[in-house]
């Protein structure tokens, strides 16, 4: 196993307030599974469907160089602010200055949000879109945004974000005294430091479809956790932070329904059933032929045998090396009937390995959106 080159993160693998928790899917538990079969000697690390980003985070703790990617705003601006970024933060002027009352700010959430989150977190959240091009530094814009959200979504029991047909948050009274500028400050100064280090590589973080992420990056070892049946709920269920990022960046224009419709994406390579699902797989398998190494994990929710996947990547890609299986046990509404599961973890090797003919030399990351495959 590979060490650790940041001993803060030694033994704690996961910060408590890093709100990974609240983005469906996460792979918080395969965390040690995962990076017992990285090899010593990769040197980078891609994540395909890098979500709540814990994946990408914890490998680059290891010193590897990622490169991360995902269909979704949000999960691009916290890889951008958590994986990307080594040393920006907020300090206490920064923080002074986006709180200065904006006379010129749009009262976008005010008009829209004022319900469901209080009309002074609304108001507040128009003022910090006005005040964030005032921090000047990019990186430490993406930092402020970023922390905004994830203020919020730490509050949120649940992944999925639903509106009323009063415009209120559906659930729980999660935003009981909810005071946005007093956490976000906290959480600036306090809980997003601890998270923020530097592993001394020019790491990346990619928003577009994985399939031509997969085709136009090159990485040592390729993370693949495909969000197999269901593609289309991430869209629909974490939409709502998705809207947020457009609302700080000025982008409102184009958000559509700002509460329970989809968010807007991109065109995408679409998992949402088995056949779908496998069919998308397939073509990653196929588009990573110059990759040495695939780590695939997933959930057994999603109806997909290992034993399929396992067929199709010998198939197409390279030799199973490893496949382990454990049981899972997932919540239902009755507590004392969880419905097992298995959660599974598969790896590839590609032979003749590229890593003994090729070197390794990754693009930039194009930001810009490449022709991508749709599988509607
Ligand atoms: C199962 S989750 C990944 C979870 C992640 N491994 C973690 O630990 O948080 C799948 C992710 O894929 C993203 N996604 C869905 N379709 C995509 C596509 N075609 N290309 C890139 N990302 C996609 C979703 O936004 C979601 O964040």
């Amino acid at each position: 196993m590979r060490g650790l080159v940041h001993p803060g993160a030694a033994g704690k693998i996961l910060p408590r307030f890093y709100p990974a928790e609240r983005h469906r899917g996460h792979k918080k538990a395969h965390l040690p599974w995962i990076m017992a079969h990285v090899p010593d000697w990769a040197e980078s690390f891609g994540d395909a469907f890098g979500g709540s980003g814990i994946v990408g985070w914890h490998a680059k703790t290891h010193g590897l160089r990622i490169i991360t990617n995902d269909i979704m705003a949000f999960a691009h601006l916290r890889a951008k602010a958590v994986i990307v970024n080594g040393a920006a933060r907020l300090h206490e002027r920064d923080l002074d200055i986006l709180a200065e009352p904006n006379p010129f700010r749009a009262h976008i959430a005010e008009e829209w949000y004022a319900d469901a989150m209080g009309a002074a977190s609304a108001s507040w959240l128009d003022n910090l879109a006005a005040n964030l091009p005032k921090l000047g530094d990019p990186v430490k814009q993406d930092v402020a945004a970023y922390t905004a959200i994830a203020t919020l979504m730490a509050r949120m029991n649940y992944s999925q974000v639903r509106f009323t047909t009063e415009h209120r948050f559906a659930g729980k009274r999660y935003l009981d005294g909810f005071d946005w500028c007093r956490e976000f400050r906290e959480h600036a100064l306090n809980a997003f430091p601890p998270i923020l280090h530097d592993n001394g590589m020019a790491n990346e973080a990619c928003r577009g479809d994985a399939l031509e992420f997969v085709r136009s990056h090159r990485f040592d070892c390729l993370y693949l956790d495909p969000p197999f049946v269901g593609a289309s709920r991430y869209e629909q269920d974490l939409g709502f932070y998705d809207k947020l990022v457009m609302l700080l960046t000025g982008r409102h224009g184009d958000i559509g329904d700002p509460f329970n419709g989809p968010v807007p994406l991109p065109p995408h390579t679409n998992f949402s059933n088995r056949s779908k699902g496998l069919m998308g797989l397939a073509l990653l398998f196929r588009a990573a032929t110059h990759v040495p190494r695939i780590i695939l994990s997933y959930n057994t929710t999603s109806g997909i045998h290992p034993d399929e996947i396992a067929r199709d990547g010998e198939r197409i890609y390279g030799r199973l090396v490893v496949r382990e299986e454990r049981t899972a046990l997932l919540p239902t509404a009755r507590a004392d009937r969880p419905r097992e599961t298995k959660d599974v973890l598969l790896v590839f090797n590609r032979h003749p390995s590229p890593k003994d003919s090729m070197p390794i030399v990754t693009p930039p990351c194009d930001q810009s959106l490449l022709p991508v495959t749709v599988l509607r």
